[in-house]
């Protein structure tokens, strides 16, 4: 007798990649199919949010930088914006407890300029709240652009040199890297290895230009708010069957 029953891939979760980065895209499109106005996809999303990070942990991940807002999403509707940058607040009183009782930390990065005052206090908030835990670092990246994160790196390094406290010929991808935003994250977990990308678009949108030149990428049509653990699990499954070679052979 034949089998014609599909062999079903097993699950690969030998290496778990120490960073993720997660473009969470498809929150709008995800409340559209529902007939419900975009921000629904956004509330939807913490949820997605709060179950991928403790799956995370529960795998041994370090480090989960999330793209929570660019510097281009500004151009989106001012009613949207407004919602978006409230969602901290929200996070605050609905998740941060239960990611608390994680070991979760949370750390956010981006151009806080711009942020209004009660987004920056929930941020403020949750990382002081969060501190002094050791597991899964939940960094967000909010208000965050990767050029404007290079630009900056620049404009720092190229005063530091004429202040003399550094030469340009000190001027290493270590330095560079203790110059971008992500210094503030454990050394050997700065750059992902692995990013996510939902909701079937495939590129990086100014996310982590430095950190994730060699970056493992996974893309998936599933909308954010529809990813779950199990999705979590595919794209780690996925990681381990690709051979890192950072260049060599
Ligand atoms: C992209 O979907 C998603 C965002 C711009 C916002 C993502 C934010 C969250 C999931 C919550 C983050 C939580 C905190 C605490 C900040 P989209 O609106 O671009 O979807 P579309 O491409 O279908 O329109």
């Amino acid at each position: 007798m034949f089998n014609f029953k599909r062999k079903m891939k097993a699950e690969n979760l030998d290496k778990i990649p120490k960073h993720i980065g997660i473009i969470m895209d498809g929150n709008g499109r995800w409340a559209k199919k529902r007939f419900q106005p975009r921000v629904m996809g956004h509330k939807a999303g913490m949820d997605a949010l709060q179950d991928v990070t403790i799956q995370a942990s529960e795998l041994g991940v370090k480090v989960l930088t999330v793209y929570a807002f660019s510097t281009e999403n500004w151009s989106r509707p001012e009613d949207e914006v407004a919602f978006i940058m409230n969602l901290p607040v929200e996070f605050f009183d609905k998740y941060v407890p239960k990611l608390h009782e994680n070991n979760v930390r949370i750390l956010t990065m981006g151009d806080n300029s711009r942020l209004p005052e009660a987004t920056l206090e929930a941020l403020k908030k949750a990382v002081e709240k969060t501190k002094h835990n050791s597991g899964l670092i939940l960094n967000f990246a909010l208000n965050y652009g990767g050029r404007a994160e290079l630009v900056r790196a620049i404009s720092l390094i190229s005063q530091d040199v004429l202040d003399a406290k550094i030469n340009p010929d000190d001027i290493t991808e270590d330095l560079v890297s203790d110059y971008l935003l992500t210094n503030q994250l454990p050394y050997l977990y700065r750059d992902p290895d692995l990013v996510i990308r939902t909701s079937g678009e495939l590129r990086l949108s100014n996310f982590l230009p430095w950190q994730t030149a060699y970056s493992e990428l996974y893309f998936t049509d599933v909308l954010w708010p529809d990813f779950n653990k199990s999705g979590l699990r595919s794209a780690i499954s996925e990681y381990n069957n690709r051979h890192r070679r950072f260049g060599g052979v």
